[in-house]
């Protein structure tokens, strides 16, 4: 009869052993872990169970576990240390991830967008508000949330809000997501199930959210963006009832939707029984603009709001939030609930206290002047080396936008400064047939100044070779 004995539990190790297999037991145990060392799935460093107590859990003989550490000591994948402890050894692993690791570009810099500085994470603030959070929090703070999630928070962000963004925000029709890409994905699969049917989008546009509406059974249109916004006129004939816009800052192309858009776009909204949301996801930089409150706060009942703390703090943390008309509140609250039972309770209260104690705005003081400082010497160096790109959309965000002169393709630039070891990307992918008017995106919300001035000197010479 086979019989397999497992070792696992806590700082052990899980192996399965044939006694009926005709392999002598240390060799089938020397083999297992050979094999989970050389594919990399116990890393350098990891420390082995005790031959005793590996011995005990796997029902043998400790010369057994003994011989087999020899073996692999002596092979060298394990490394004996004194104390009498032994350790993963620092070795090679299997072909396939050595592979992975060596195909990976390595880039020099990299303008990929959407990345804030997270190194900028104010840390020791936010260890205060978890701390407080831990030691405050009542025991029915743990238990199953909402569906709309911490009423801490809620409360919170709707004061916020209301104070930085003009919303009309109340706790109760605030719900807390784990960032744009769940609200954005379980409101347009609410709506569809309520009957909505056709989502306008900004083109260009982020081309994620286009592929979640469509799964949600949504027919997606896209509609030209102008200088001054969407434009409402190609909407109306669009014949689409929802539309979604980031107002406050397009993406990619940096318009700032005028008021007088705004205001069309509320109005189309109600003459049409339509609803407008609105991506607010990085209006909190702001450098030498007028500040635009919120549309969510010229129509709460036309306008689904929803933001993120991907910009402003870190997207590791998958925080965000919307404001939502009344009647979209319960079946978005069953909605979460089924998603995900909730968001994690504690990110959520200690947020709320970051908020409350006023970090939130000391963190975005902090970051303002130097992410300008990073945008003045990106668009200033781009004016001395690449005059015929010029920056779009440059009042706002983490992110510039620069059309590409005739003559000079999205591919043909971004191969050749990927040659040099650098990261710029096309426009492509965010038009809706991929063929719209070229140009590059550059975030550099994660670039210090002086990476940005060697990535634009890079680009030069990318741009250079191209042209001639
Ligand atoms: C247009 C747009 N909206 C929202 C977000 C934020 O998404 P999330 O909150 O899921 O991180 C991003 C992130 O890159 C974005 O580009």
């Amino acid at each position: 009869m086979s019989r397999t004995r497992t070792s696992s539990g806590a700082g052990e190790l899980l192996v399965e052993l044939r006694r009926d297999a005709g392999v002598p037991l240390h060799q089938q145990l020397e083999k297992a872990i050979r094999d989970r060392i050389r594919q990399g799935l116990m890393r350098a460093d990891t420390v082995m169970p005790s031959t005793r107590a590996l011995a005990a859990d796997l029902g043998l003989s400790r010369g057994v576990v003994v011989e087999a550490y020899q073996q692999l000591v002596a092979e060298g994948y394990l490394v004996s240390r004194g104390g009498g402890y032994t350790q993963v050894a620092d070795v090679a692993v299997a072909e396939a991830s050595a592979t992975a690791r060596t195909t990976a570009v390595s880039l020099r810099i990299d303008f990929k967008y959407s990345k804030p500085d997270v190194s900028q994470f104010p840390r020791a603030a936010w260890m205060r508000s978890l701390r407080k959070v831990l030691n405050e929090m009542p025991h029915l703070s743990l238990a199953y949330l909402d569906g709309r999630g911490a009423l801490e928070l809620r409360h919170a962000l709707a004061d916020y809000l209301n104070r930085v963004r003009g919303t009309a925000a109340r706790p109760e029709n605030m719900l807390i997501c784990n960032g744009f890409a769940q609200g954005s994905r379980l409101l347009l699969q609410v709506l569809a199930k309520q009957g909505y049917r056709r989502l306008a989008v900004e083109d260009p546009s982020d081309n994620e959210l286009r592929e979640v509406a469509v799964a949600a059974g949504l027919e997606v249109v896209g509609v030209p963006v102008l200088e001054t916004g969407i434009d409402v006129d190609a909407l109306e004939q669009s014949g689409a009832d929802l539309v979604l816009v980031t107002a406050a800052h397009q993406f990619p192309t940096g318009a700032v939707a005028s008021p007088e858009t705004r205001a069309a776009l509320v109005a189309w909204a109600a003459r049409r029984d339509a609803l407008v949301i609105e991506d607010d996801y990085d209006a909190e930089y702001r450098y030498d603009r007028e500040p635009i409150g919120a549309m969510q706060g010229l129509s709460p009942d036309r306008v689904a709001y929803a933001g993120t703390a991907s910009k402003t703090l870190a997207p590791g943390l998958r925080l965000g939030w919307l404001i939502l008309p009344p009647r979209l509140v319960e079946a978005m609250s069953e909605a979460k609930l089924m998603d995900d039972r909730g968001s994690p309770v504690l990110e959520q209260l200690a947020f709320a206290d970051f908020v409350a104690r006023g970090e939130f705005d000391r963190h975005l003081r902090r970051m303002r002047p130097q992410y300008r400082l990073i945008r003045d010497t990106l668009v200033d160096r781009m004016a001395v080396r690449l005059p015929e790109l010029v920056p779009v959309g440059v009042s706002a965000g983490l992110h510039v936008m620069t059309w590409l002169p005739p003559g000079l393709s999205e591919s043909a630039v971004t191969a050749a400064a990927l040659e040099r070891g650098l990261g710029v990307y096309g426009l492509a992918p965010y038009w809706m047939d991929g063929k719209g008017r070229s140009g590059l995106v550059f975030g550099y919300g994660s670039l210090t100044v002086k990476a940005v001035v060697e990535g634009i000197d890079l680009l030069a010479a990318a741009v250079s070779g191209v042209s001639e």
